[in-house]
């Protein structure tokens, strides 16, 4: 992997990779930043998409097509989706889907985009390993999953919605932006990978967590992102 996307959720974020980076030369395109520099001796270039399925997607084109990376990864936070992760814990991808596409009323199933032939977007083997292996090392105070992404244009904070989604779709951890970013990947026929500090419990406590854990999410994702870049072959 000779240029690495990195798609960072917020400004903290992308500002605490910035400062990492030995040069930076920022292009302004579709409205986001692009950061271009190395990071660890590695090609790489770090933005920020804004919120929501929309952004993510464009800002992933764009990656592609005008700065010809060769990978994507996305980083930020997610509210958990399973009682045994905790805020703080780490998910990274297996696959990502998104949960607010329902083409039911022609018989697809909830999740499935009408006439594309996959139904979840699987995650580049080769990142989910590193990425396990090395939120070890920078992380050791915290639990790591593999497990299914699930992305929706919605703050998922009622336990009902919250419900809903983990019995139709077995997802570890809800956001709302790496389903897009996973599919613009698949399409361009790139590895990718999510990684999502938990900022919440996607109930009724969500709005309430998510500001709290903001600090620490960000120390764990930057962190980790930069072993990642050290540590990739
Ligand atoms: N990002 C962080 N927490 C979230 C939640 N509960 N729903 C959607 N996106 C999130």
């Amino acid at each position: 992997m000779k240029k690495i996307g990195i798609i960072g959720a917020m400004e903290e974020e992308v500002d605490q990779l910035k400062a990492k980076m030995t040069w930076v030369q920022v292009t302004t395109k579709a409205s986001m930043e692009f950061n271009e520099g190395k990071l660890a001796d590695r090609d790489v270039v770090v933005v920020r998409s804004g919120i929501g399925k929309v952004n993510a997607a464009i800002c992933a084109q764009i990656l592609v097509d005008d700065f010809g990376v060769d990978t994507i990864w996305n980083t930020g936070i997610a509210g958990s989706l399973k009682s045994e992760i905790n805020i703080g814990d780490i998910v990274i991808s297996t696959d990502a889907l998104q949960h607010d596409m329902d083409a039911t009323q022609f018989g697809y199933v909830r999740g499935q985009i009408p006439r594309m032939d996959t139904f979840s977007f699987p995650a580049d083997e080769t990142l989910i390993d590193l990425a396990v292996k090395c939120c070890g090392a920078v992380n050791p105070d915290i639990q790591v999953f593999r497990g299914r992404v699930v992305s929706g244009d919605q703050f998922v904070a009622d336990a009902a919605r919250k419900t809903d989604i983990v019995d139709t779709f077995a997802g570890y951890c809800t956001e709302m932006e790496g389903a897009a970013i996973a599919q613009a990947a698949y399409l361009n026929k790139i590895p990718y990978v999510v990684i999502r500090a938990i900022s919440d419990k996607a109930d009724n406590s969500a709005t309430m967590d998510y500001p709290t854990f903001e600090k620490q999410a960000i120390r764990h994702t930057v962190n980790l992102v930069e072993e990642m870049v050290k540590t990739i072959a």
